[in-house]
């Protein structure tokens, strides 16, 4: 049966695409088929194919193409795709555009076609994404009932954020499984602040830590930071 499982974060830029990667990367390792999903992405380059047709590449849905072990293309990966590096609704406005709830669970559907174990879904921006009409990207992950993994950005303020987005995911009727320590800007001056807030996070959230991850470029070695054995 596949699993998927759906990343949000505290914020923008707050490590959801470096997580998911590095997951994908430790679960293709582990023997499992994983399939990708970036439903919704904004900042993407227009590029042309060989065939004549102009096409939006998002960074995200590349990098997750890139460790997933399924024949995806990225259009399969990353159905809703805006130019602008703005937020997803505001730019489909501009563009006279609506972005649909359908539309979502259908592209995941898909997914799903590749019977792979798992589907890494990654978010944009933070749980409560506004997709217009009053609807956002969390009633996509209530309709398919995913499981959650919340990235936390551990920086000032962090505890606030991951507080407040797992008590949303909570009263979303939603399941958040684990959640992750990212600390990219980590330096021998702040280190242990940074261990402070992993620290009292660890108290308040009653889920597991799933990863700590410092500054790694390479995604294999971040993958080997994460205890799978709490997801299986
Ligand atoms: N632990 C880390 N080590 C090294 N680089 C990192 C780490 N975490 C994040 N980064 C880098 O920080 C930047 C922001 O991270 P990332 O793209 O994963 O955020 P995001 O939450 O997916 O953002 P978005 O909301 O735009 O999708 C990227 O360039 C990423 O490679
Ligand atoms: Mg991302």
């Amino acid at each position: 049966m596949t699993k998927p499982i759906f990343i949000t974060a505290t914020d923008t830029d707050a490590g959801k695409t470096y997580f998911a990667a590095a997951l994908t990367h430790a679960l293709v390792a582990a023997g499992f088929k994983t399939a990708v999903y970036k439903p919704i992405s904004a900042g993407c380059e227009e590029k042309t194919d060989p065939q004549g047709n102009k096409q939006l590449i998002n960074q995200d849905a590349l990098l997750l193409q890139q460790q997933a072990n399924c024949q995806q293309g990225i259009k399969e990966i990353n159905p809703i795709a805006f130019k602008a590096a703005i937020a997803p609704h505001i730019a489909a406005k501009k563009l006279q555009q609506t972005i649909s709830l359908t539309q979502i669970e259908t592209g995941f559907e898909v997914c799903y076609q590749q019977q792979s174990d798992y589907i890494i879904c990654e978010g944009a921006g933070g749980w409560r994404l506004p997709l217009g009409k009053k609807l956002f990207l969390s009633d996509f992950v209530k309709a398919t009932q995913q499981q959650v993994i919340l990235v936390v950005n551990i920086k000032l303020g962090c505890l606030n954020h991951a507080l407040l987005t797992f008590e949303s995911i909570k009263s979303d009727g939603l399941t958040c499984i684990a959640w992750v320590a990212n600390y990219p800007e980590a330096t021998a001056e702040n280190l242990s602040y940074i261990y402070d807030n992993i620290a009292e996070l660890c108290d308040l959230l009653p889920m597991p830590l799933l990863a700590k991850l410092p500054y790694q470029k390479d995604i294999s070695l971040a993958a080997e930071q994460i205890n799978l054995a709490l997801l299986t």
